[in-house]
């Protein structure tokens, strides 16, 4: 199992003070930044695209920044978010029509590449890509809005896909994102998931560092 990784999503920030917010959550000890992109056509809401990427990289943002494609098309999104400073891009399989060329693409491009699977779509679309692909998003949400709450039925998938991951003896994180809160993440990691977005738990509380500390602490019990 890989060190725990904390992704806060931005998409729960102020985005009117977007820099800051972000130094302030990789101060209070988060390790990653976590980027959705939504298109108000894949999924219901609209939000930011690589200009914002490429804004955080100028303010002096520095770690991970771990993109999250809610588009369709995917393909032609995807050079320039490697152009704006993007480490992961992850897509929805169901969003692009040549899911290995679209993890190959990624990669070309310099990039760590993720599949991510909603909360109905099953573990069999990664039988033939889990060789390619250095992360798996489970969502644990419908995609689309923060706040919402976690559906109890990814705890199985978790621990299907952590199987999956060990099998290939890759170096494959598997990461969770929707509804994680300071009073489930133990559970979570104990299905063998070790990267952790957490948008509304942390934005919406006044001390990240706790916040963040605390999370950490569970998900390492
Ligand atoms: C939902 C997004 C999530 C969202 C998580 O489509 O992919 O990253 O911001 O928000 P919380 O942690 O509030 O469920
Ligand atoms: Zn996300």
């Amino acid at each position: 199992m890989q060190n725990i990784v904390i992704a806060p999503s931005i998409l729960s920030a102020d985005f009117a003070r977007l820099g800051e917010e972000v130094e302030n959550v990789l101060k209070a000890g988060s390790d990653w930044v976590h980027f959705d992109v939504m298109d108000n056509h894949y999924v219901p809401n609209l939000t930011i695209g690589p200009m914002v990427c490429q804004a955080l990289r100028d303010y002096g943002i520095e770690a991970p920044i771990d993109v999250h494609l809610m588009v369709e098309p995917v393909d032609r999104i995807i050079p320039d978010f490697a152009k704006a400073g993007a480490t992961y891009i992850s897509f929805h399989p169901e969003a692009s029509k040549h899911v290995d060329r679209t993890i190959g693409l990624i990669k070309e491009h310099g990039c760590k590449a993720g599949v991510v699977l909603n909360p109905a779509t099953p573990v069999s679309v990664l039988e033939y890509i889990i060789d390619k692909v250095d992360l798996v998003l489970l969502m644990s949400v419908n995609p689309g809005f923060g706040g919402q709450s976690f559906i109890p039925s990814t705890l199985r998938k978790c621990q299907q896909v952590r199987q999956l991951i060990d099998e290939t003896g890759r170096d494959i994180r598997l990461e969770i994102d929707g509804g994680v809160k300071i009073d489930n993440i133990e559970e979570i990691a104990a299905c063998g998931v070790d990267t952790f977005v957490a948008g509304s738990a942390i934005f919406n509380t006044d001390d990240y560092q706790a916040t963040v500390t605390q999370m950490k602490a569970n998900a390492e019990k």
